[in-house]
């Protein structure tokens, strides 16, 4: 008989405990341990492989190197683009997002592009008729789709067959499948990591390409993507603000592919679109000389988009003044603010700032400061920045600017955008000059 032992797994990094921790020690989230169980008997062996294999080494050198994987092409060039130029035979990418970001609709979209190729969706989550109803909306025929509504991994793993000429299998999602030969319900840790086992073990013995979509919620129950990183070849994620229409598609990991590469996106009434100048569109709105708002440029993965910062100083009404950030973090806000203070000889001490990266981004990169001072001095000073000036530069707390990763690329891509005057470490010493320079 097996013998069972409880431990505790944290759900966010996979660490595992014999006690349960408030805190984990490996990635510092709290309240992160759930109960998981392993078997004693089998976790000497891999412990969902299937069958024993006759597999030996093989001399690696007398392994061809030259051929390429196949790819298929998922038919969206944002999508190809993040996972290195297509599906690859076998391949599992997990796709995780929160509830309600598109990725039910993305797939379906790849689903559309692929035309020729069957498709089979697996639905655990929502009806054959909902299914339908999204297809329709987006305006598929949906030929080419073979629909599943199955939660138990055997029956789908029965019908992903080579026979059945299917090129790609989409499972939506992970944490409703079950196998019964399984401990705990759907969505625990043991089942979403052992299916994603059994699918995986599927997908490399039969070629077909599989992607599982997996929810991730801020403090839910559902197993993170990171129990599954070490199960899956390539891990997705798409990202937004649900009250915005922007999705930045980016990768964790991918044997198949740079972990670099992101692609953007964007939702409209029939599905979801790529973008594919997103610099153009993400300025589009941006209202030219208004007070407070400048370009800067960004780094996503190795790619420089274009973004617009704006910020608003106005007059505190009593007491403490308000620092507001949006997309933007609230302690370096404090901290560009100080400078600009002692540095700058700003006056903000009297004022409320409010800071905001239009269009429901989030920024991390300290490469934004800069821009971020000019939105502030140029609210406080109430004159637009010049039409054609972009700036991007990582402010010290002396006021100098330093210098930024990727500087070339970012100035190429400013400059493709019709952006003539680049403000950064290249062109001026510190924030003062800056302020001289960019305002109109
Ligand atoms: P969905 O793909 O179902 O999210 P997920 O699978 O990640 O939970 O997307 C849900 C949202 O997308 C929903 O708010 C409606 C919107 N949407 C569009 O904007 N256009 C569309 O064509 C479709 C099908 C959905
Ligand atoms: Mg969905």
């Amino acid at each position: 008989m097996p013998k069972f032992k409880t431990v505790y797994t944290c759900k966010n990094c996979g660490y595992t405990s014999y006690q349960w921790i408030g805190q984990c020690p490996n990635c510092n989230e709290w309240n992160s341990f759930v109960e998981d169980v392993i078997s004693l008997k089998e976790s000497k062996k891999t412990e969902f492989s299937s069958s024993k294999s006759n597999i030996e080494p093989v001399k690696l050198s007398s392994v061809s190197s030259s051929v390429p994987p196949r790819r298929v092409s998922s038919g969206i060039g944002e999508f190809d683009r993040v996972l290195g130029g297509g599906f690859v035979p076998g391949q599992v990418v997990l796709l995780a997002g929160e509830p309600g970001i598109g990725k039910s609709t993305i797939l379906t979209e790849i689903a559309k592009n692929l035309k020729d190729l069957k498709v089979l969706y697996v639905c655990g989550e929502e009806s054959v008729d909902q299914i339908k109803i999204r297809v329709s909306r987006m305006g598929y025929n949906a030929e080419n789709l073979l629909v599943l509504p199955e939660t138990n991994v055997d029956i789908i793993v029965d019908n992903i067959d080579e026979k059945k000429e299917i090129g790609l299998v989409i499972v939506d999602s992970v944490q409703t499948l079950f196998s019964e030969e399984l401990l705990g319900s759907p969505g625990s840790l043991v089942q979403v990591r052992g299916c994603s086992q059994i699918l995986t073990n599927t997908a490399k013995k039969t070629n077909i390409p599989i992607v599982l979509v997996g929810h991730v919620t801020k403090g839910g129950v559902v197993a993170g993507p990171k129990v599954l990183e070490h199960i899956v070849d390539t891990i997705l994620y798409l990202e937004g603000d649900s009250q915005h229409l922007f999705r930045i598609l980016r990768t964790s990991k991918n044997r198949f592919g740079a972990v670099s590469e992101v692609g953007i996106f964007e939702m409209v009434d029939n599905g979801i679109r790529e973008v594919k100048n997103p610099s153009e569109l993400f300025l589009k709105q941006r209202l030219l000389k208004s007070p407070g708002s400048c370009v800067t440029v960004v780094m996503e993965g190795n790619r420089p988009l274009l973004f617009e910062i704006q910020a608003l100083t106005v007059p505190t009404s009593f007491g403490y003044p308000r620092r507001t950030s949006s997309g933007f973090s609230n302690t370096r806000l404090q901290v560009l603010i100080a400078v600009l203070e002692k540095r700058a000889g700003l006056s903000l001490n009297n004022y409320d700032v409010y800071v905001n990266v239009a269009g429901g981004f989030k920024v991390s990169e300290y490469a934004t400061d800069l821009a971020v001072c000019l939105a502030i001095a140029s609210s406080l000073i109430n004159k637009p920045i010049k039409e054609d000036v972009a700036a991007f530069g990582e402010c010290g707390l002396n006021g100098e600017l330093r210098q930024v990763t990727y500087q070339d690329k970012r100035m190429e891509e400013a400059r493709k955008m019709g952006y003539e005057k680049i403000i950064s470490s290249d062109s001026v010493k510190n924030i003062s000059e800056a302020i001289k320079k960019s305002l109109s």
